[in-house]
């Protein structure tokens, strides 16, 4: 079975053909996870990934610049370095295409000691701050392959972290941490969750930002059709979240474990590793 998802209609089909033509993941170049190195290239290269394939804005004048509602949302290469990449030991992994030589996807992430382990165990906390594939190699498993290239990359790492929107890009982490999807677990998020944040030193998410049933926090209103929310952060990140919900809609049939997401919150998940088996 293979999932093609429709980035003119922002859809998504199952069929049972493999994917043709120019999306063949053949056309994948090497994956590369580069650490504590940066050229300006692919920060530029990002830079226009992002800025072409990442997302919309729903809200004027949000105070983080000078957004325009339905514009896309951009992002300098200094604002990428500055925001995302802000501490020492960062990485960056990205895949080109083997033809054109144009950026496919890229993962950003850093990693810090894992708070939840012994401090002797050298064991390391990787938090995934950008995750983007351009909208024509959307899934065919290019994000997983991201995440998982700086999992093979970097020696330890046995917490994965990650603050996103998307339901495909959490799942594209739980997949690389051998976690099938209703198998998350909620109590480690609520346990842990906090200090994972800290041990990071995520800019722009504090605990007093997380929201949901994992931290005690519910509801947003007394309504009776109020969003069931279960672990999310008040990032204040107003983007569109139309195709996004329609996709929760469908993961819910496959055992979805984080609820609703409204406007402005996004999806936050710390996961352990699977143990091999
Ligand atoms: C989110 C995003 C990075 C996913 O990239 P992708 O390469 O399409 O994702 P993958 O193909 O690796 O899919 C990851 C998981 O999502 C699910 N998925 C992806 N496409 C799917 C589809 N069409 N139908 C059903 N499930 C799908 C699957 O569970 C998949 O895991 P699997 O391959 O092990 O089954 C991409 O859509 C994107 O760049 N979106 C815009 C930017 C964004 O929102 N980024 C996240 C912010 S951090």
């Amino acid at each position: 079975m293979t999932y093609h998802f429709n980035s003119a209609l922002k859809t998504y089909r199952i069929t049972s053909e493999l994917p043709e033509g120019p999306t063949s993941t053949t056309n994948e170049g090497g994956y590369i996870c580069e650490r504590l190195v940066l050229s300006d290239n692919i920060l530029m290269e990002a830079s226009e990934l992002y800025s072409n394939h990442y997302g919309f804005w729903i809200c004027e004048d949000i105070g983080r610049g000078t957004q325009r509602e339905g514009a896309r949302v951009k992002l300098s290469p200094r604002r990428l370095l500055e925001g995302y990449l802000f501490n020492d030991d960062y990485f960056i992994t990205h895949v080109h295409h083997r033809v054109s030589g144009i950026l496919m996807g890229y993962a950003f992430g850093l990693t810090a000691p894992d708070p939840t382990s012994p401090p002797a165990s050298g064991k390391k906390i990787a938090w995934i701050t950008q995750l983007v594939v351009h909208d024509e190699y959307r899934s065919q498993g290019i994000a997983g392959r991201l995440i998982g290239c700086a999992m093979l990359a970097i020696q330890n790492i046995s917490v994965f972290g990650i603050i996103s929107s998307h339901p495909w890009a959490v799942l594209a982490l739980m997949r690389v941490a051998g976690i099938p999807t209703p198998d998350l677990d909620l109590d480690f998020i609520s346990q842990h969750g906090a200090a994972c944040l800290r041990a990071v030193g995520v800019p722009y998410a504090t605990e007093d930002m997380l929201v949901g049933s994992a931290f005690g926090k519910p509801c947003l209103d007394d309504r009776s059709d109020a969003p069931n929310l279960v672990s999310l952060a008040l990032t204040n990140f107003h983007v569109e979240h139309g195709w996004c919900s329609r996709i929760i809609e469908f993961e819910k049939k496959r055992g979805w474990p984080l609820g609703d997401l409204p406007e402005a919150h996004e999806f936050f998940v710390v996961v352990r590793k699977a143990e091999k088996r």
